[in-house]
């Protein structure tokens, strides 16, 4: 059930980017987990880096456009992610899952894992292949948000699904967040290092905040194709709409925040056992 939403929202690059284009824009902080994953990984440009659940291959293009010169691949489940990557100079972009991932052992001297790994039904299970596909020494990045990121947005959209009978048993759930990640880590790979960011999305008219709604909608069960979506478009927009005319000079403030936990993978420390 939840695999099928997760494809729905991952089947093209748009609500993806009007996420991270909202981000990028309505933050209260400058808002820039990029610039954290590099500051974290002190890259020396000649690494063999993997993107794991690279979405539009953003930081991939990046990092080429800033003459990074070791091979770059991006991983990916959503073909139209994995075609984005692909059509990136200088990136290669594989079809694969972070469970499965479709590499020989240390395969890579850097891995990246942003915004993705909640998604998994065992993160622990994408962890210990992160651990494989890594060379002794080598370095792993995982990005994930704190609990219940962007509270106020998020129940806006269960609240109008809800009405149309779409019921908390079609939410996508999120499986890590910044508060269960570090001991995740740490028992895969021992010493974890954690940078924490807390911000806030703001917003003081009701477009862009009904446009960011709108992306998360898959999420919570309302698909592209979903026969009352427009309805609940209609509906969102209404309601978001009369909070700003009832609340005159406000703006609605949306709490969030991630890590960025990296730690040095090294093969000889205690290696986990292989189940779960
Ligand atoms: C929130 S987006 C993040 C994209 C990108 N890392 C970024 O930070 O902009 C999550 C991405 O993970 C991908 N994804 C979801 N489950 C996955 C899995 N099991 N293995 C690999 N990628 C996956 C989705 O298709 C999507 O592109």
């Amino acid at each position: 059930m939840c695999s099928y939403r997760l494809h729905a929202e991952y089947a093209d690059s748009t609500p993806l980017k009007v996420r991270i284009d909202t981000h990028e824009r309505y933050s209260e902080q400058p808002d820039d987990p990029t610039a954290d994953v590099l500051a974290a990984l002190d890259l020396t440009g000649t690494e063999h880096l993997a993107d794991i659940g690279c979405g539009d291959a953003r930081f991939l293009a990046q990092l080429a456009g800033s003459g990074h010169q070791g091979p770059l691949v991006g991983i990916d489940t959503s073909p139209a992610m994995v075609a984005a990557a692909n059509a990136v100079p200088g990136v290669r972009g594989v079809y694969g899952s972070a469970d499965r991932i479709p590499f020989d052992d240390n395969s890579f001297d850097t891995v990246t894992a942003r915004h993705m790994l909640y998604h998994l039904a065992n993160p622990v299970a994408a962890l210990r292949e992160f651990r494989r596909t890594t060379k002794p020494g080598g370095t792993v990045a995982v990005v994930v948000n704190h609990p219940g990121t962007c509270p106020h947005t998020t129940e806006l959209v269960a609240a109008h699904a809800a009405t149309y009978g779409i019921g908390a048993a079609e939410t996508v759930t999120m499986t890590v967040d910044s508060d269960t990640l570090p001991a995740l880590m740490s028992d895969v790979f021992g010493e974890v290092r954690i940078r924490r960011t807390d911000n806030a999305l703001v917003f003081d008219t009701p477009d862009p905040l009904v446009r960011f709604a709108e992306a998360l909608f898959s999420f919570y069960g309302v698909t592209p194709n979903h026969p009352r979506r427009q309805a609940i478009l209609n509906d969102l927009r209404e309601d978001v709409e009369d909070w700003f005319a009832h609340h005159p000079g406000r703006t609605w403030r949306d709490p969030k925040g991630y890590i960025v936990a990296t730690t040095v993978v090294d093969h000889q420390g205690s290696a986990p056992a292989a189940s779960t």
